[in-house]
């Protein structure tokens, strides 16, 4: 029997939101090791520089980066009309967007609902369920039908499961899981592919920022497991752009072995 082809990402245009750390830096360098073009957006750009310029040396065809906030409708616009500059404005198999990569979010604190600020809960709704929305409206007239191109939207296990102090962030993430499944169907019939992956427990700058810059605390998080790494993360994201284009990965849980279930991790003695 054949196995069918890995679809090559070479020369394709890739779009990651949130690529100034964490997951979306790792696919950066991920993806241009595979010889990819690489369009990378977040609000710190002075580490989207350093990002671009690691994801060259590991080989991408291009690294271009632009400031981006997803929660901010004129920013995405701004942004997705410097990619149209880019790529030009055409459905052809190279010069159009392949692959966009929804990853810009994150969890603002850990407070109960009675405790909650108002700052946070906004914050997670705009980055993590409008920013999704708002870039996918903006980026889908740039991509190609039934050429092999994919949304691959990053949600989490809070998405599946609540947690105490995670009300908004797990609301946040239930909502991407729906709208991811809600566009699979809108697009049903265009050959675009629409999938999430749905993290748990990863080191990255997550807690950092959900502990507003307590690194302390942060560690914490980590402290005696094995977690996940971003190249971990963009490892799976490369895969799943490569399948070959008929094949669609719907949604994808990923957690360390260390964490059976959210609030259920294994801590070696320190
Ligand atoms: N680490 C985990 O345990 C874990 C588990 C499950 C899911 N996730 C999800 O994975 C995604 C990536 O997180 P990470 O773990 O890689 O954390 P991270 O290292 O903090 O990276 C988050 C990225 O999102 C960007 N971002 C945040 N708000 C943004 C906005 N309004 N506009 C544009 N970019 C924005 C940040 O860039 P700037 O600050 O420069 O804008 C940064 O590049 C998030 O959606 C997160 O919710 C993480």
């Amino acid at each position: 029997m054949r196995i069918p082809p890995m679809s090559s990402l070479k020369g394709k245009w890739v779009l990651i939101t949130g690529a100034s750390s964490g997951f979306g830096a790792a696919a950066a360098r991920a993806f241009g090791a595979e010889g990819a073009k690489l369009l990378l957006g977040a609000r710190r750009v002075d580490r989207l520089k350093r990002v671009a310029a690691e994801s060259r040396k590991a080989g991408a065809g291009e690294a271009l980066f632009h400031e981006l906030d997803v929660s901010k409708t004129p920013s995405v616009e701004k942004f997705i009309s410097w990619v149209r500059e880019k790529i030009g404005n055409r459905r052809s198999a190279t010069g159009s967007l392949h692959v966009l990569i929804n990853n810009a979010g994150g969890a603002h604190g850990l407070d109960t609902i009675v405790e909650g600020k108002d700052a946070d809960w906004e914050a997670m709704i705009q980055s993590n369920v409008l920013g999704v929305l708002r870039m996918t409206r903006a980026a889908l007239p740039l991509m190609p039908h039934d050429a092999g191109a994919c949304i691959i939207n990053i949600g989490s296990v809070a998405g599946h499961t609540a947690y105490e102090g995670g009300a908004v962030y797990c609301a946040a993430k239930a909502g991407e899981l729906q709208i991811t499944r809600a566009l699979r169907l809108e697009l049903l019939g265009t050959g675009i592919r629409v999938g999430t992956v749905d993290p748990g427990l990863a080191e990255t700058e997550f807690s950092l920022v959900r502990f507003k810059g307590d690194a302390a605390s942060a560690k914490k998080v980590y402290a005696g497991t094995h977690p996940l790494t971003a190249e971990d993360i963009a490892e799976i994201l490369v895969w799943i752009a490569g399948r070959p284009s008929h094949v669609n990965i719907d949604e994808l849980i990923v957690k360390p072995v260390d964490q059976a279930a959210v609030g259920k991790v294994y801590r070696r003695k320190l």
